[in-house]
């Protein structure tokens, strides 16, 4: 069944975000970034990021409907991210996205925001073989998923502390470099030598699937204390290179224990050319498509937001008028 042209809406962080995806084509893509916003405090403040979101949702959505050459009548539903995310955040988007539908009678469809992020990877290269292995990694979360079939999720590891974005903008912030951190480490450590500064790949005798991060970025923070100091670009380098080897060394044990016939990478974190390199190496070893958004979509977007409702509303999926904002939606609850 197909629905007719989505309008997606993302409030979950900090980026204020509206598009219409009909199919698989991306008619409109608005992000409107907060970053401005938050680049002061080093992080997203949630009381301003929501007020924010209430200020830029209706010319986002507007602009959105504009760039696509559609009115609101011309949609088949709206799809609004109900969570996991920043409550106030979330309730912005949530808000709107019913008060429009209501008006404009469309079908309303909640998505979970990792799911979005799934979704983003199907949106640049169709559905996965089944089951596939992904690993979501971004601002918030680093979660190893198992996907049985379309729409049905096992979690087989996610982060002990913090995850795997927090890490690279901890580390940034460390070194003094801008926010986000994980884009201004990614191009520095073009300039460093990743083996220059001993660190060490998390958990890398431990078995199982989780991930952390906590002991690595102190010991980024030590190895900054030394006399001499490190070159940054070296331990922008020699953090990176142990951060994404120990994404990688979990993905693959996970992989050769399961034997998936795709792996997926997605959300913020993939945008790593590091990373993106080195799964696709080890996509090739295993001999299965590896399925990562193009660095624009794995960043947070409404594009991936509107192709996740669209497939829910093609199964014949529908949200009630009493939706609301959860702050810790997870993939298995929805
Ligand atoms: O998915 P996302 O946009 O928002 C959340 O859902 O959290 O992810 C944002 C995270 C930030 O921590 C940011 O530093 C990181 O993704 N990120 C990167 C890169 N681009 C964004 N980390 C490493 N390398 C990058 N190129
Ligand atoms: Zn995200």
């Amino acid at each position: 069944m197909t629905v007719g042209p989505v309008l997606g809406i993302e409030t979950s962080c900090d980026e204020t975000a509206a598009a219409v995806v009909q199919d698989r084509a991306v008619l409109s893509n608005v992000v409107a970034s907060q970053v401005d916003l938050h680049a002061k405090y080093g992080g997203v403040v949630p009381e301003l990021a929501a007020r924010r979101h209430a200020e830029r949702i209706v010319p986002v959505v507007e602009e959105a409907l504009e760039r696509a050459g559609l009115r609101v009548c011309d949609l088949g539903g709206v799809a609004v991210t109900c969570g996991p995310g920043l409550v106030g955040a979330l309730a912005v988007g949530v808000a709107y996205a019913k008060a429009l539908s209501f008006a404009a009678r469309l079908p309303l469809v909640g998505v979970n925001h990792l799911e979005g992020h799934l979704y983003a990877a199907f949106l640049a290269h169709g559905q996965a073989p089944y089951p596939a292995l992904a690993l979501i990694v971004s601002g918030a979360h680093t979660d190893l998923v198992w996907m049985p079939e379309e729409g049905r999720y096992e979690l087989l590891g996610r982060t002990r502390d913090d995850a795997a974005g927090e890490a690279f903008d901890k580390v940034a912030r460390a070194l003094g470099l801008g926010y986000p951190g994980g884009p201004e480490i990614d191009r520095l450590s073009r300039e460093g030598n990743p083996e220059a500064v001993p660190l060490p790949v998390p958990l890398e005798t431990e078995p199982g699937y989780d991930f952390s991060f906590s002991g690595l970025k102190t010991a980024v923070v030590l190895a900054l204390r030394r006399d001499p100091p490190p070159r940054p670009a070296d331990v922008a380098a020699s953090f990176q290179r142990a951060a994404v080897e120990h994404l990688v060394s979990r993905t693959l044990r996970a992989a050769r224990d399961r034997a998936p016939r795709a792996l997926i990478l997605t959300g913020g974190v993939a945008a790593n050319r590091l990373l993106r390199a080195r799964l696709r190496q080890a996509a090739g070893e295993l001999g299965v498509p590896l399925l990562v958004p193009p660095p624009e979509l794995c960043t947070d977007n409404a594009a991936m937001i509107a192709y996740a409702g669209a497939r829910r509303l093609a199964r014949g999926f529908r949200s009630s008028w009493t939706l609301d904002a959860h702050p810790n939606l997870g993939l298995s609850d929805t």
